[in-house]
């Protein structure tokens, strides 16, 4: 992902991932959610990258769609200029 200065990247995501931001997504590892969109956007695109920089999915797994989404929202092309 290209890191353009004049795209906040929380504007990729719909209203309902904006939400409790500084909440944990992963409960099993206490993961918050602004920490695993830090690591998406510094350049972690796949489930296995985010776990590598945060520990979240590493519990039972159960976050891991939450995070494939985030991935999917923040990664998606079409909002970048
Ligand atoms: S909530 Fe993340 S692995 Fe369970």
């Amino acid at each position: 992902m290209k890191n353009n200065p004049d795209i906040n990247p929380l504007d990729k995501l719909p209203a309902v991932l904006k939400k409790d931001l500084r909440r944990d997504l992963c409960t099993c590892n206490q993961v918050l959610k602004i920490d695993i969109i830090s690591a998406i956007v510094g350049g972690a695109k796949s489930v296995e990258e985010v776990k590598r920089e945060t520990y979240a999915t590493m519990g039972s797994g159960c976050c891991k769609q939450q995070v494939e989404r985030l991935i999917e929202c923040l990664c998606s092309p079409e909002t970048e200029k």
